[in-house]
C-alpha cells in the first residue's frame, strides 16, 4: 500500500506543478488512454480516464483497446450557472459527450464519453463559457458547494460570495491547465518562482472539500466535508459571521475498520473578514500534517482523529492571526430540496426541478430533458443553480414565463414525483462509467424506488420524506453515509444496508444488513415501514425511529462506525 502511495506523492513532485506528460499523451494517436502517471495528474485538471465497462467483453474478445473516454468535472463554485453557460455544456455534451450532462452532488456538472482527440476542443468551449475544470479533482480543494436555497436572503448573497472567495483563494495557481488544454504560452523560466503559494510542489495529501451552508437548510450536508462555514444570521437578517466545521469526509473500504466516514466537529466562530484566513489556515495545516504515506488514512478527518480538535484548532488560529470564537447555536431542518415554486424579489421566482440521479438527456417523448432545458436557457435572463441533491433551480424567473417554463418542464419529467423517497434519492454514477464501482447504482435506484413505492404505499407512508441514497462502491459519492437509508455496493447486485442516519446531516448512520440483493432489500425494509407507520411519534423521522427503536444502534462521529453493527432488534 504504502508504495502505492507515496507513488502518487512523487508523480505530484515530479509534475512540474501538474504537466507530467499530459502536453505529450494528448498527441499520441495510438491509444485513447495516457499513461498511468498521467491518469493521476490529469484529475487535477478535472478530468477522469474511464472506460465503457459495458463493452469491456466485447472488446476483449475481440483484442480490441478498451472503450476509453474521459469524464469531465466543471468547476462551478456555489452551482451557480448563467443560461449561456448552461448553453455552453449543453453543447459540448451534444458535440463531444455522450449526449448527457450529469448534475453532481456536489453542484458541479460532469461530461461522459469525451475521447481524447476531443478533450481540448471541449475545454476551450468550456473556457469560452468563462468555465473551467481544474481542480475539480486531485489533491486539492474541490469545487465549493454553497447552499441553494431558493429562498434568496441577504444571508445567500453572503453565502454565495464567500463560496466564491473561497473557490478563488484556493483555486491552484499553476499555468499548467492552461498550458496543456488552452495553448497558453508556456511560461519559460520561472523556476524561482513560487508557483503554489497554498499548496507547494505536492499539493495536499489528499482531496479536500469546502461547503458554506446558510440553516435552517443542510443542503451541502456540512457534516460530510473537510470544511465548513454555517451562516450565523443577526436579528436584522444581516450575516453576524460564520461557524467553522473541520474534519467530515464520506469515504471507507470495505473490510478494513481503520477507514470510516466522519461527521465534521464544529471547531468555532469566525467573522467573515477572518474567514479567508482560516479556510487557508486549514488547508495549509492539513497540507503539513496530513498523512502523505497512507492515502486511506489521508483525508482531513484522520489528521483531526489523530492530533485531535485542540491542537489543530491552536495551530489553525496561530497561522491565521485569529483567534475563534465560541461557536453559535444554529439549528438545521433537512438536506432537502424544497421543490416547485418560491417568491423571490422584485416579481421574480424560483423553481426547483426533480432531476433524478443528476442525469439529464433526451430519452423520447415525455423525457426531452436536456432539449427542455435548452429551450428554456434560451429564453431565460436568471440563472441557474445546482442543488447539492443533483437537482435544479431556474432562479429569478419574471412574471411572464413562469408558466411556460412549468410547462415545458412538467412535459418532460423535470417536476418534483409525489413519492417522498423519491423526492429525497440520490445515486452515484458507478456503472458504466465509473472504475471503482462494484455494483450499478444510478441505472439500478430507480426501478428499487419503484418496488420500495409499493410497499411505502401499502402502510400509507407515500408522502413522507424520507432520504435514501446508493452508491457503487464504499467511496460514498452520493453521500450515503449520511441517509436514513444506505446502500453501498458490495459486489454485483449486492448491497449493504444502513440505517439510522439523521434527516437533518447531523448524525451518521449503522449497517443495518450486510451484502443482500435486490429480494433481500425489500423484505428487509418492509416490516420496518411497516412499524414505522404503526408506533411512530409525532413528526419522528424514519432514521430516528429505526434508533429509538432498537433496530440500529446510533452511530457518534465516525470511529464507532463499525462498532455495533447488524440488527439489534425486531421490528
Ligand atoms: C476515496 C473516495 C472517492 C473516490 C476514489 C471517488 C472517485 C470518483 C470517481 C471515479 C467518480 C466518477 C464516476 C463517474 O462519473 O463515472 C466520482 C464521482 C463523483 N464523486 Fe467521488 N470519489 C470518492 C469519494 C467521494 C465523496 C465522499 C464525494 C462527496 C462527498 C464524492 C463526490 C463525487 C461526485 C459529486 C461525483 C459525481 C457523480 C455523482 O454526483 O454521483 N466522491 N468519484
Ligand atoms: S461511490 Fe464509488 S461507484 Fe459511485 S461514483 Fe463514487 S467511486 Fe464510483
Amino acid at each position: 500500500m504504502a508504495d502505492d502511495v507515496s507513488r502518487n506523492e512523487r508523480i505530484k513532485e515530479a509534475s512540474n506543478y501538474l504537466r507530467g506528460t499530459l502536453a505529450e499523451g494528448l498527441r499520441e494517436e495510438i491509444t485513447g488512454a495516457i499513461v498511468e502517471d498521467d491518469q493521476q495528474l490529469v484529475k487535477f485538471h478535472g478530468m477522469y480516464l474511464q472506460d465503457d465497462r459495458d463493452l469491456r467483453p466485447e472488446r476483449t474478445r475481440k483484442k480490441m483497446e478498451k472503450a476509453f473516454s474521459f469524464m469531465i468535472r466543471v468547476r462551478v463554485p456555489g452551482g451557480e450557472l448563467k443560461p449561456a453557460q448552461w448553453l455552453a455544456l449543453d453543447r459540448v455534451a451534444r458535440d463531444y459527450g455522450n449526449h448527457t450532462m450529469r448534475l453532481t452532488t456536489r453542484q458541479t456538472v460532469q461530461l461522459h464519453g469525451v475521447i481524447k482527440s476531443n478533450l481540448k476542443s471541449t475545454l476551450k468551449q468550456i473556457d469560452a463559457a468563462l468555465l473551467n475544470s481544474i481542480a475539480a479533482c486531485g489533491d486539492v480543494n474541490r469545487n465549493v458547494m454553497c447552499g441553494a436555497n431558493p429562498d434568496q436572503s441577504r444571508a445567500h448573497v453572503a453565502a454565495l460570495a464567500l463560496a466564491q472567495a473561497v473557490s478563488d483563494r484556493l483555486t491552484p495557481r499553476t499555468p499548467a491547465y492552461r498550458e496543456i488544454w488552452l495553448e497558453g504560452e508556456r511560461i519559460a523560466g520561472g523556476e524561482e518562482e513560487v508557483v503554489e503559494p497554498i499548496y507547494g510542489k505536492t499539493y495536499l495529501p489528499r482531496k479536500f472539500k469546502t461547503v458554506v451552508a446558510v440553516p435552517p437548510s443542510n443542503d451541502v450536508d456540512v457534516f460530510a466535508h473537510d470544511l465548513g462555514f454555517i451562516a450565523v444570521v443577526d436579528g436584522n437578517g444581516d450575516i453576524a459571521g460564520w461557524n467553522v466545521t473541520v474534519g467530515g469526509g464520506m469515504g471507507m473500504t470495505h473490510g478494513e475498520p481503520d477507514t470510516y466516514p466522519r461527521t465534521a466537529d464544529v471547531m468555532g466562530f469566525c467573522t467573515t473578514p477572518d474567514a479567508l484566513a482560516i479556510a487557508e489556515a486549514v488547508v495549509t495545516v492539513q497540507r503539513d500534517w496530513g498523512d502523505r504515506l497512507n492515502r486511506k488514512h489521508a483525508r482531513l478527518k484522520y489528521t483531526i482523529e489523530d492530533r485531535g480538535l485542540d491542537r489543530f484548532r491552536a495551530e489553525v488560529e496561530k497561522r491565521a492571526g485569529v483567534k475563534l470564537g465560541r461557536a453559535r447555536a444554529f439549528v438545521f431542518t433537512s438536506t432537502g430540496d424544497r421543490y416547485g415554486w418560491s417568491e423571490g424579489d422584485s416579481g421574480r421566482a424560483h423553481l426547483t426541478l426533480f432531476v433524478q440521479n443528476g442525469r439529464l438527456r433526451d430519452a423520447g417523448p415525455g423525457a426531452q430533458q436536456l432539449s427542455a432545458l435548452r429551450q428554456i436557457a434560451e429564453s431565460h435572463d436568471g440563472d441557474f443553480r445546482i442543488t447539492p441533491n443533483q437537482n435544479l433551480i431556474i432562479a429569478n424567473v419574471p412574471a411572464d414565463r413562469q408558466a411556460r417554463f412549468s410547462h415545458i418542464a412538467g412535459e418532460n419529467g423535470l417536476l418534483a414525483p409525489l413519492s417522498g423517497l423519491r423526492r429525497n434519492s440520490m445515486a452515484c454514477v458507478a456503472l458504466p462509467t465509473c472504475g471503482l464501482a462494484l455494483a450499478e447504482s444510478e441505472r439500478y435506484l430507480p426501478d428499487l424506488l419503484g418496488a420500495l413505492d409499493e410497499r411505502l404505499a401499502a402502510h400509507g407512508l407515500s408522502a413522507d420524506d424520507i432520504v435514501i441514497r446508493m452508491t457503487g462502491c464504499p467511496n460514498g459519492c452520493a453521500r450515503p453515509y449520511l441517509a436514513e437509508i444506505g446502500l453501498v455496493g458490495k459486489g454485483p447486485g449486492r448491497y449493504n444496508l444502513y440505517l439510522g442516519g439523521a434527516f437533518d446531516g447531523s448524525r451518521l448512520n449503522k449497517l443495518y444488513a450486510e451484502d443482500i440483493e435486490h429480494e433481500a432489500i425489500i423484505p428487509a425494509l418492509d416490516p420496518i415501514f411497516s412499524a414505522y407507520a404503526r408506533d411512530r411519534r409525532h413528526g419522528e423521522r424514519f432514521g430516528d425511529f429505526t434508533i429509538r427503536a432498537g433496530l440500529v444502534a446510533a452511530t457518534g462521529n465516525g470511529r464507532d462506525f463499525h462498532a455495533n453493527t447488524g440488527k439489534q432488534g425486531a421490528a
